[in-house]
């Protein structure tokens, strides 16, 4: 087989032995297939962030839910937060214990409160109304709620979480109106929470709001715990060499920050992190296969069975997602060229990689999506009616193991009702 492009999953011996051929043949393509060396590592990296000996890192499952994926994050003693009732159960499912669920609510029902409340898990509320909601359900109860510190950060608007123009967190004027609520149903407010957004790739960034989040945490008495959310970068353009989040100089800072706010409010507190992206995304990759190339006027495509149902970065953020090919062919050519990258789904935007410079592909190749194991599978749909793709998992000792099946055609019609008896 001949590797193009392919001096990413090379330097870390992504597929372990494995080839990706092998792979498509047994498990089908469109594939997700996760490295479980590098996932752990990653969560090592976020665990040893820092010094400061009351940290918790809640791994922000919205980024990936594999079952086993979270199995994996749970036996490296990481926590979790969770978004929806969907997500507590699949962690209740893989081991966590509610003392390890954060549930971080936006805009929820009381069936959904509820759903929290009976199984002991510490929820976190973002508006005046929901705290009020919560009060009723549960007076006397121990909440957290998330604050707007005003710093927002992120790849792309859609995914900026704080500041002037974003649905989310509570702004600080209306602290006077929040505490009279929380003293009208008996509340103790544990904790306070934020999420900046997503993927910051400059630390300094994430430092103003933590210490903007921070200043906000001084107007309460006897919180045990400030959570800084997530948003932590990764490299997507490795192939241009694009350099890492600088951690070392990221933990540095943040251990000052903490160090001065322990001394200042006279409690060792703890402090909690939310990195989905930088714990998921790496150890993740897509095979696909090309299934057809073709020229319309002078522009060149290849055609592939990653649709963007299968993968919705690109088209939802103009993402970049580095690509390999695979070639099992003899075909040999030293051409690079622009091409193309396109789905198999009806709509113009089905778009993996627009005008990218590649090596000359051709049909029967196949290619692998880098980075695609943070919002890749947890993002997919059955759009088309198309069937959403395996997991597949290579273990530490090389093996690679089915983690999810691939949908089949009945899974599609299983939860329609027909109108003929
Ligand atoms: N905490 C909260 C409250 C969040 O809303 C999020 C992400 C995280 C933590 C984790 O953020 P991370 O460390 O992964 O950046 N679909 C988008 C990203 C959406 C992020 C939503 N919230 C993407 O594919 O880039």
């Amino acid at each position: 087989m001949q590797k193009l492009n392919s001096k990413v999953t090379d330097e870390l011996n992504f597929f372990e032995g494995n080839d990706p051929y092998k792979l498509a043949e047994e498990f089908g393509t469109p594939l997700y297939v996760y490295n479980e060396r590098i996932l752990r590592q990653r969560c090592r990296e976020m665990k040893n962030l820092v010094s400061y000996e009351n940290f918790s890192v809640n791994y922000s499952a919205k980024a990936n839910s594999n079952l086993a994926f979270l199995e994996i994050v749970n036996e490296e003693g990481l926590n979790v937060d969770a978004m929806s009732p969907g997500e507590i159960y699949t962690e209740l499912k893989a081991g966590f214990k509610p003392e390890q669920i954060f549930y971080i609510s936006n805009n929820v029902s009381e069936e959904e409160m509820r759903f929290a409340i009976d199984r002991d898990i510490l929820m976190s509320v973002d508006s005046l109304a929901q705290l009020e909601q919560y009060g009723k359900l549960n007076p006397g109860g121990k909440i957290a709620a998330r604050f707007n510190g005003g710093i927002g950060a992120g790849h792309h608007e859609k995914v900026i979480t704080a500041g002037k123009k974003t649905k989310f967190a509570i702004n600080p004027e209306y602290i006077p109106e929040f505490k009279a609520i929380i003293k009208k149903y008996n509340l103790d407010l544990v904790g306070i929470n934020q999420h900046i957004g997503s993927l910051f790739m400059d630390g300094e960034k994430y430092i103003e709001g933590v210490k903007a989040i921070l200043n906000i945490a001084k107007q309460f008495e006897n919180i045990k715990f400030v959570d800084l959310g997530g948003g932590f970068g990764i490299p997507y353009e490795k192939q241009a060499s694009q350099p890492r989040l600088d951690l070392k100089s990221l933990s540095a800072m943040l251990d000052e920050v903490f160090e001065s706010f322990a001394n200042e409010y006279g409690e060792r507190i703890t402090f909690k992190i939310e990195p989905g992206r930088y714990i998921s995304a790496e150890c993740g990759l897509i095979l696909g296969k090309i299934t057809a190339v073709k020229y319309n006027a002078s522009h060149k495509f290849a055609g592939t069975d990653i649709g963007f149902n299968v993968l919705q970065r690109p088209i939802m953020y103009d993402s970049h997602h580095d690509i390999e090919i695979y070639r099992q062919s003899d075909f040999k050519s030293d051409k690079q060229e622009e091409i193309t990258v396109v789905g198999n789904i009806c709509e113009s935007g089905d778009i993996l990689a627009k005008d990218r410079v590649l090596p000359e592909i051709v049909t029967g190749d196949m290619i692998a999506v880098l980075d695609a194991g943070a919002y890749g599978y947890s993002m997919c749909s059955n759009y088309n009616n198309r069937l959403r793709p395996a997991e597949v998992l290579i273990r530490e000792n090389g093996s690679a193991i089915l983690i999810r099946k691939r949908d089949c055609l009945e899974d599609l019609v299983s939860h329609f009702i027909s109108i003929k008896a």
